[in-house]
């Protein structure tokens, strides 16, 4: 009998629940060996606390069509403290993990592939955020389920703005990459999409609207990023690029425990409303679609992803293949190995999966310009 670890960790994404049934599943079936699985509660949290809970098949049975995830979730940084990595290790001892799978974004899969790299440890890591911006895979599930619903609420809010004939500012998430943004604004019909990989000035927004309004619109609809940096509003820089085109993280506001801006839902969208409304005298409102953006039922497509990432990640259980991660690489499911996807140290930047320009450059054909 192996026992098998399953965590996860950040912000939840619809999709999570498929993935710990894949993995379970898989395991489950599984003829030559058996598998025993456990999970962690609250991610690195339990593992370091040593909070579990069984993860028997019956246990998963029905939770494939559930948003949020059944273990709970922290963004719990181990590395923050040696101490709680040595309690870390010291738990998938006592409880005799043969094999851990950890499912979370960028700064989950960071510790995943440094206790693998630095300890041993038997780590497989699966890639989630609604953001899509994890190095190494074409989309990361919860990313089409956060779309969807911001998507569904752009079309809602189109009705009230054409009736008032306003300009409604939708802020959506996007610390780093402005994949939701770009891909619901465009689902939206927006006459503008701020996204981070492109910081802006608001004039440039302004005269989009205003040539929008010029050609025969009576309403306008602007998707801003929260993590864009918008020159000309009354709001602290969120993540700038230094001249050599890296990322540079504002000094301005709060950091979490990996080094990331807290954002405060709202904030941006508001400052670019209300500049708006200054600059060309037409109506505006805001609003933030925030933890929406994580709520709801996952759609098919983050279920389907979630469970054949489940399954593989159970394979690579099964095959002892440890310190990688699964992906989706075109239409094929692989395993990739962390090492190279990830940052070496936590004194480094961080790696993004950027939003290409190819798809920028393509939204922007839909925006009027002067
Ligand atoms: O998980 C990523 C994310 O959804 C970001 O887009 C957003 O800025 C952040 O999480 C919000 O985190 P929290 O739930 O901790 O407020």
């Amino acid at each position: 009998m192996k026992n098998v670890g399953i965590l996860t960790g950040g912000g939840d994404a619809p999709g999570l629940n498929a993935v710990i049934r894949g993995v379970v599943m898989r395991l489950g079936r599984e003829k030559k060996e058996s598998y025993r699985c456990i999970g962690f509660v609250d991610g690195w949290a339990g593992l370091r606390d040593n909070n579990t809970v069984e993860l028997p098949v019956e246990k998963v049975g029905q939770i494939i069509h559930e948003g949020g995830t059944i273990l709970g979730t922290s963004r719990t940084n181990l590395y923050k403290d040696p101490g709680h990595v040595q309690k870390a290790l010291a738990s998938l001892k006592k409880n005799s993990i043969d094999a851990l799978v950890a499912i979370g974004g960028d700064d989950t899969l960071e510790i995943a592939y440094y206790l693998n790299r630095d300890h041993g440890a038997n780590v497989v890591g699966v890639p989630k955020t609604i953001d899509n911006d994890v190095n190494g895979t074409d989309f990361t599930f919860g990313f089409w389920s956060s779309v969807e619903q911001a998507s569904d609420m752009i079309d809602d809010l189109r009705v009230t703005t054409m009736s008032h004939h306003r300009v409604m500012v939708v802020e959506c998430m996007g610390r780093h990459a402005g994949w939701i943004g770009a891909y619901s604004g465009l689902s939206g019909g927006a006459d503008y999409i701020a996204v981070p990989e492109r910081p802006v000035d608001v004039q440039e927004i302004c005269d989009a609207l205003k040539a929008a309004r010029a050609k025969g619109k009576t309403h306008n609809i602007v998707v801003v990023t929260e993590g864009t940096s918008i020159s000309g509003v009354d709001v602290a820089p969120r993540v700038v690029r230094d001249k050599d085109g890296n990322w540079k993280l504002s000094t301005e506001i709060p950091r979490d425990g990996f080094g990331n801006p807290v954002m405060q839902p709202g904030q941006v969208g508001e400052a670019v409303a209300s500049e708006i409304q200054k600059r060309t005298g037409f109506e505006a409102r805001a609003l933030a679609l925030g933890h929406l953006q994580r709520g709801g039922t996952p759609c098919a497509y983050d279920r389907i992803l979630g469970t054949a990432y489940g399954v593989a990640a159970g394979s690579a259980v099964v095959q002892g293949k440890f310190g990688h991660m699964v992906r989706l690489n075109a239409l094929k499911i692989e395993l990739i190995p962390m090492q190279g996807l990830i940052r070496e140290s936590q004194k480094e930047p961080k790696k993004y999966k950027l939003l290409p320009t190819d798809f920028l450059d393509m939204a922007g054909l839909f925006w009027e310009r002067p």
